[in-house]
């Protein structure tokens, strides 16, 4: 058996029922204030308004409320100040509940009237919540800054694209580089709603059933920020859906920055040479004098494994519980924390480290080989008439020609052309240009030059700041 541990009076939520005090072990276990200290600002604002509430409702005076919420401005500034943590504060709330009564006294053991720290920690992570979502969306619109000023510098740089890692087709160099844009668009997309999924209040349902007082929860909602009351107590105190949505939000994030960083560090090896990185986010080897090490990009790559870590542990911790407060969620707190933190430190260096990258266009055109025209070269036959499947296997003959010469196709002579299909001509040799084999791919989307620089535009335009809510007063009159 554990022993007790040492008599000292603490400041507690509960404990009225119970005779001798918890175990030592129990409450290295069950303390959180480790992991929830962060929430305090939160916890002190919905305070403040949960006092306002109680005056409201009748059950504190003008007076008694005034006094909880200076208690708790003072509180504030305590802990701004760097109020020392007790081993005996459990968590955050009990922090600032044990401060406010050093603070205000008496008065401060009203405060809990009507509510319990399930809708109080509920509360508190929805606001934390929606914060870093913001913060988040920051970060990334920063990186995708960076991505639109190095493309805008790519748009007539030349470079292969593959599929499975082979040489496929030449595309823009811009085109590459939007092409890790879109993808945080639709993240912040997620980002956004994942906020709006935070940003439900459950303040008002008390420990599960509801609150016993006539507080006006549309007033708190308004107070605090958010989009609407949660419509169900039960729901509202058990209800993590918004952490899961954040964390896989921030997941599908990390596995971005994660595909960019290993296109990178792919194209930045001395063998494809396309990219010279810089000196603010890289090392230096302590054995090897020549290494220039991209470290920032590993660091990014290897992140997203702990962010899709703390997604999966979320769900695992969700999925068995029955519905309403079960201590498993005070562990909803770790995983969010974690995934959030390690983003908001990769997304500016990824950026930086981005933003330093030198694209040597020399060593991307360099790589754009002949071959890499096959399907412009069936094309052309296409265009004079040849089906596809036998324009497809005409130029597969002398692919396999060029390859056993070991000579460029436009090295091949006349003859091979003609022999391979009749509708071949001299002309055909413009069909090998990768400029050409680029202009051709106008399409909506394509790697064309009208198409690079329309997807540029609209990649400014989704960077452009919403524009501003017309308040009723300020209405532009109508000629
Ligand atoms: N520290 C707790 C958490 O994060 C606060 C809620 C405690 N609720 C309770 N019924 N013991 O979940």
């Amino acid at each position: 058996m554990s022993d007790p541990a040492p008599e000292k009076k603490s400041h507690k939520l509960w404990g009225g029922r119970f005779g001798a005090g918890p175990t030592a072990a129990f409450d290295a276990l069950n303390n959180s204030i480790g992991v929830d200290f962060r929430l305090w600002p939160h916890d002190v604002r919905l305070s403040k308004a949960w006092a306002v509430a109680l005056w409201n409702a009748g059950v504190l005076t003008l007076d008694e409320s005034q006094a909880i919420e200076r208690g708790l401005a003072a509180v504030a500034v305590r802990i701004e100040a760097g109020e020392p943590i007790l081993d005996s504060d459990e968590d955050v709330h009990t922090l600032i509940d044990r401060l406010l009564h050093e603070e205000a006294g008496d008065v401060a053991s009203k405060l809990h009237t009507g509510r319990s720290r399930n809708d109080q920690v509920a509360t508190a992570t929805r606001l934390w919540t929606m914060e870093v979502c913001t913060r988040l969306d920051a970060a990334v619109r920063m990186l995708q800054q960076a991505m639109l000023d190095q493309a805008a510098t790519l748009e007539d740089a030349l470079m292969p694209a593959y599929t499975h890692m082979q040489r496929a087709i030449p595309v823009s160099g811009a085109h590459w580089m939007l092409s890790h844009f879109w993808p945080l668009e639709r993240d912040r997309a997620r980002l956004k709603a994942a906020l709006k999924s935070a940003a439900v209040l459950p303040l008002g349902s008390g420990a599960v059933a509801g609150c016993a007082y006539p507080v006006s929860r549309v007033l708190l909602q308004g107070t605090l920020g958010f989009d609407a009351v949660s419509p169900n107590s039960i729901d509202a105190v058990s209800d993590r859906d918004f952490v899961a949505e954040v964390l896989f939000s921030a997941t599908m994030i990390g596995t971005h920055l994660s595909r960019l960083a290993e296109d990178l560090i792919i194209y930045g090896s001395s063998e494809f040479g396309f990219v010279q990185f810089g000196e603010g986010y890289t090392s230096g080897s302590s054995m090897m004098p020549q290494k220039r090490n991209p470290d920032a990009l590993e660091l990014a790559r290897g992140s997203a494994a702990r962010m899709l870590g703390s997604l999966v542990s979320l769900l695992a911790t969700l999925k068995g519980l029955p519905t309403s407060y079960n201590k498993d969620l005070q562990d909803d707190k770790r995983p969010l924390f974690d995934a959030t933190d390690t983003l908001l430190l990769v997304l500016p260096a990824v950026s930086g480290a981005l933003a330093e990258c030198t694209f040597r266009r020399e060593r991307m055109s360099a790589a754009v080989s002949s071959t890499m025209m096959a399907t412009d070269l069936a094309d052309y036959l296409v265009r004079k008439g040849a089906t596809f499947r036998e324009a497809h296997s005409a130029v597969g003959k002398l692919v396999r020609e060029s390859e056993t010469a070991g000579v460029e196709m436009q090295r091949l002579p006349m003859s091979s052309f003609s022999s391979a299909h009749p509708l071949f001509t001299a002309g055909v040799m413009d069909a090998l240009s990768a400029a050409n084999s680029v202009a051709h791919r106008e399409v909506e989307g394509g790697t064309g030059p009208a198409a690079v620089r329309a997807q540029l535009e609209a990649a400014r335009m989704a960077l452009l700041p919403p524009p501003a809510p017309r308040s009723s007063n300020n209405v532009v009159a109508q000629p």
